[in-house]
């Protein structure tokens, strides 16, 4: 799809043949948009780039971990990288192949250890000498052999948020290269343990890939030491990080990925890939409503209903996400605001002074390339119910998670009998 996903017909934004004005009044703000076309041509794009050589993309389940989106990746050849019991079982529920979920992660307990290996999976990305000896002993104790691969560190520096570079010494993740051959040795002496290949995953929102070269490098070394003691890998897992032009920056093209990596692909060994925000960043879109403006003397704020419960990216990282207002109006000249959530904290921010159409009370925004850590690392905190996902397909639309009840807020909760009260009949 060469069209941008949102784009306004009539003045109206739309995602592929939906207006976003009508979802809102189904469903009610805030809520969640992905449009399947663009989750589909992403996907197209990166298979269409290593086409030629033996892959797998596993999707990052932990970017949208919704059944629909898991469901239409799947259904289009992709399996999983996972990272707990819990995507175990989304993945399983969304018809993922066990045979193509990858399992990462550096804290995986020994149940969910258990759980990956009585599934089936295609393999442990293992990030520590103790976790290889706690899937050895399990893999034991249920007679079944574990394949793994080692998550080494390449050591590398990435131009990114300092809260999602992975590949540094100075990260908690992956083993240190310079005992990754002592530790391959190790697992090559279990016959519990059946060694897949290596793995790295050296950052996220990467739009430079040039330290994917160094990796490369680093890697081929390793695989030619390897082989000469008799080690063999079949699978090199590159990760994900490829990133997305949330500030207008060029776009990057998973065939440049292909040029850096084309030395692994002349190795006998199935490449598998580990993307999530490249899938699905750009597919979606948090809509929310104007509940009020407000100026200060100093400032102008927009309040609107979705918060960093709902996007915690702005929070979190100073993220940029686009905003776009649903109708477009010429009436008034666009203004510098800070746009705002309804949570208790100033950090609940979306955009500082930034210039933005002027928007008034009962406005629908909305904040793109949000299908990404999204609604996945959203929260009820405020005790606000997480907000309904919806997908889209041509004019076809689906919700694929309902909006949250207040029952939902304190399911499971309870107050212990000493402390009971007797609720008023109403
Ligand atoms: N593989 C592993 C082992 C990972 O840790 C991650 C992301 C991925 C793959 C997928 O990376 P991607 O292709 O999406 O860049 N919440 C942050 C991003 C955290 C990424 C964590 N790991 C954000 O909103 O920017």
């Amino acid at each position: 799809m060469s069209s941008p996903v949102f784009h306004y017909r009539h003045k109206s934004l739309c995602v592929e043949d939906v207006f976003l004005s009508d979802l809102a009044q189904w469903v009610g703000t805030p809520f969640y948009v992905y449009s399947a076309g663009k989750i589909g041509s992403q996907y197209l794009q990166y298979e269409g780039a290593f086409r030629e050589v033996p892959h797998t993309i596993c999707f990052a389940m932990k970017s949208n971990e919704n059944l629909a989106v898991c469901r239409l990746l799947a259904s289009l050849g992709a399996g999983a990288d996972i990272v707990s019991l819990g995507e175990l079982y989304r993945a399983h529920q969304a018809g993922i192949p066990m045979s193509k979920i990858v399992f990462s992660g550096v804290g995986k307990t020994e149940e969910e250890i258990a759980a990956a290996l009585k599934a089936g999976i295609l393999m442990f990305n293992v990030e520590s000498s103790e976790e290889l000896d706690v899937i050895h002993a399990v893999a034991q104790r249920l007679r079944r052999v574990a394949p793994v691969s080692l998550r080494v560190n390449p050591n590398v520096s990435v131009d990114t948020h300092r809260h999602i570079t992975t590949g540094h010494a100075e990260n908690k993740f992956g083993i240190p290269l310079s005992q990754a051959e002592k530790l391959f040795m190790h697992a090559s002496r279990s016959s519990w343990l059946k060694i897949m290949g290596v793995q790295v995953h050296i950052g996220s929102q990467i739009l430079d890939l040039s330290p994917f070269r160094e990796t490369v490098r680093k890697l081929q070394g390793l695989i030619e030491r390897l082989e000469e003691k008799g080690i063999f890998l079949h699978v090199v897992d590159i990760g994900g990080g490829l990133g997305v032009p949330y500030q207008g920056q060029s776009p990057v093209h998973p065939s440049e990925l292909a040029r850096i990596v084309a030395p692994l692909m002349k190795k006998n060994v199935r490449l598998v890939f580990e993307p999530g925000r490249f899938l699905v960043a750009e597919s979606g879109a948090l809509v929310s409503k104007v509940l009020y403006r407000k100026e200060t003397g100093r400032k102008k704020f927009v309040i609107v209903d979705a918060g960093m419960n709902d996007l915690l990216r702005p929070a979190l990282y100073e993220a940029h996400h686009p905003i776009l207002p649903v109708h477009q109006s010429a009436a008034l000249p666009s203004e510098k605001a800070d746009v705002v959530g309804p949570v208790c904290e100033s950090g609940d921010t979306f955009a500082r002074s930034r210039l933005i159409p002027h928007v008034k009370r009962g406005d629908l925004v909305a904040f793109l390339m949000s299908g990404a850590y999204g609604f996945s690392m959203s929260s009820q905190y405020n005790a606000r119910p997480r907000a309904a996902e919806v997908l889209v397909k041509g004019h076809e639309w689906w919700v694929v998670r309902a909006r949250e009840t207040l029952r939902d807020l304190v399911r499971g909760e309870k107050v212990p009998p000493y402390l009971s009260v007797k609720k008023k009949g109403r």
